[in-house]
């Protein structure tokens, strides 16, 4: 939801690393509340990106393409009004790890900025959008995306998913619109890994992911929006089965994050990328005999 996007300031993460509430001297990575580690360095999620503005982050995306960044529709659309972002006040940031080591160098413009025309910000359904880059980032960063046919096999119940983010790291329950004392967010990209769980028992739509654990702990959550969810996909590989969505609270024992599917939308994200030109077309004569 818009509502809840944050838009941090990167001098505001500056403070955060002043009181040290996420980078660890020692470089190691360390459980957090939302159950997740620092990602290693050189960080293997290269295909993560952060979407702001000129001076703030408050999503996140995923290259499926040099130029072409995967999102969530919400990340972009105003809760009350649904208007939606102008796309030249965007800015993608791609091959990051820490936030506050952001330089021009990684700042990529919008040229298009796509959100699905069927989202729906009621039910949360069809939350995906994505966003053209103006100059591309590197080829080999890219995650590959699921499609409705390796898509079953590849969210099968109980598969152990990875998300990334720089979300908020303390869970909360349902009840709380965020956790007793304030929210903290990392300077550093966040992993976390969690199962798949049952479409039963999450009530979502068939378009839709959930995955954390029944005692809660894990989860992605306020910031992360946008960002990927991946399984792997062979030695070292990942592919790209869900977009970080919505869910109650955050890492709440009994609720799972909702994610949305990847594999629903193949031939959405197929065609936007690139459109069929029209030609056209010759047509035989019919010849009845
Ligand atoms: N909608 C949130 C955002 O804008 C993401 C929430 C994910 N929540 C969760 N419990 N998994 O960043």
């Amino acid at each position: 939801m818009r509502s809840l996007t944050i838009a941090l300031a990167l001098f505001a993460l500056t403070l955060l690393i002043g009181v040290g509430a996420v980078v660890h001297a020692d470089g190691l990575p360390r459980p957090m509340i939302v159950g997740g580690t620092d990602v290693p360095d050189p960080n293997p999620y290269t295909y993560q990106v952060s979407v702001g503005t000129a001076n703030s982050y408050f999503c996140g995306g995923s290259l499926i393409a040099a130029n072409w960044v995967l999102s969530a529709a919400h990340c972009f659309v105003d809760a009350q009004t649904g208007a939606v972002t102008d796309a030249a006040t965007l800015v993608v940031r791609v091959g990051l790890r820490l936030q506050s080591t952001a330089t021009i160098d990684n700042n990529r413009a919008v040229i298009q900025l796509i959100t699905h025309p069927s989202y729906d910000r009621a039910t949360s359904l069809n939350d995906i959008a994505l966003l053209q880059l103006a100059t591309p980032a590197s080829a080999d960063w890219v995650v590959p995306t699921a499609d409705a046919a390796n898509d079953p096999a590849l969210t099968v119940p109980g598969t152990t998913s990875t998300a990334t983010g720089w979300g908020g790291l303390l869970g909360y329950d349902p009840s709380q619109s965020e956790p007793t004392g304030g929210q903290q967010y990392p300077d550093i990209l966040h992993v976390v890994q969690m199962p798949i769980a049952a479409s039963e028992i999450c009530g979502i739509n068939a378009t839709q992911i959930c995955a954390g654990e029944v005692a809660g702990g894990k989860d992605t959550c306020q910031g992360d929006s946008g960002g990927p969810l991946v399984v792997s996909n062979g030695p070292g590989g990942y592919i790209q089965v869900g977009v970080v969505s919505n869910g109650p609270g955050c890492a709440a024992a009994g609720y799972y994050g909702v994610y949305t599917r990847v594999g629903s939308f193949h031939n959405w994200i197929a065609t936007v990328i690139n459109p069929v030109t029209l030609l056209p077309q010759a047509y035989l004569p019919l010849v009845m005999r």
